[in-house]
């Protein structure tokens, strides 16, 4: 049987995502290139591993067995690349990290300072939302994560960084921002800009407006909070994002901040590992580096 690494991956994309063109789409590939690895793979064990039931693809007897074998390599593969990094050491490791989408406000700053420290780590950054997170942790792909709220129902180990507190923002002229304590209830007929689903910001806003039994309207929503500020700026409605992302538009008073009752939306930052997964020397740096050293770098305004 002569069966190659690449094909094992292209299999176990398409076992994970039911298909095999979101398994292309996954792995950067045609979806032609994706039947094809599937196929030399059939023709090399003499079997076929999937049945085309209507749109949907289902394992064969043999594919369930080869999907064993194949998520076995994988691990091992994966233990003998820590093993290596162990032996590299920290000086010249690999660190894959990925970070919430708005943690990518101040996680480039930490990078670039601990990367200053230790020049021969190469780094890899992924930044995306909440809901991508928690599938790559499923996967156990990044060394690290770092997110608001650790996902619920997968076993991870997390260690808060600092608070991320959740405001209120409006256009430099609103006639709010001479207010105080404004009533949560006068926001239940305002259309804010928000986050798209599956973003931590906007599950943790519905979730505080729901637990203060105030109804919250969406009105566009755009998965970048730069888009975000822009489009309060504009005019388009109000917006309600983390601390951290506001730095440079409270200093030059291009948005204000409103004081409502009961904000900001109290949340923290997490670092975030699959339990028990063995962290290289270059990954455990980088740990220790945020816990300890972090909040020395970040500045909330
Ligand atoms: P987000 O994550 O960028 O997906 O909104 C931030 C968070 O979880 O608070």
């Amino acid at each position: 049987m002569h069966v190659t690494l690449r094909q094992l991956e292209v299999f176990s994309a398409v076992v994970k995502n039911e298909s095999f063109t979101r398994a292309a789409e996954a792995l950067h590939l045609s979806q032609p290139g994706v039947s094809m690895q599937i196929k030399q793979l059939e023709n090399s064990i003499g079997l076929q591993l999937f049945e085309h039931i209507g749109k949907k693809v289902f394992l064969t007897d043999a594919g369930r067995e080869m999907y064993v074998y194949s998520q076995s390599i994988s691990q091992m593969l994966d233990e003998a690349e820590a093993v290596v990094e162990q032996l590299k050491g920290v000086q010249s490791g690999k660190l894959t990290i990925s970070v919430a989408t708005t943690a990518s406000h101040f996680a480039t700053r930490l990078l670039a300072a601990f990367s200053k420290q230790h020049e021969g780590i190469t780094i890899s950054l992924d930044v995306t939302n909440r809901e991508a997170l928690r599938q790559q942790l499923e996967q156990n792909e990044p060394d690290l994560v770092i997110m608001g709220q650790p996902p619920d129902g997968l076993d991870v180990d997390a260690d808060e960084i600092m608070e991320n507190p959740l405001v209120v923002i409006a256009p430099a002229d609103h006639p709010l921002i001479s207010e105080k304590n404004i009533p949560l209830s006068h926001f239940a007929s305002e259309h804010f800009v928000v986050r798209e689903r599956g973003s931590g910001t906007r599950y943790a806003i519905e979730r505080f407006f729901e637990q203060h039994g105030v109804s919250f309207n969406t009105g566009i929503e755009m998965s970048s909070n730069e888009a975000i500020k822009q489009a309060v700026e504009a005019g388009l409605g109000l917006g309600i994002v983390s601390i951290h992302t506001l730095e440079l538009e409270l200093e030059t008073k291009r948005l204000q901040v409103l004081d409502v009752q009961d904000f900001p939306i109290r949340r923290y930052w997490y670092i975030v590992q699959r339990k028990g997964k063995r962290l290289s020397p270059a990954a455990q740096a980088f740990k220790t580096f945020v816990l300890e050293q972090a909040k020395e770098f970040i500045h909330l305004p």
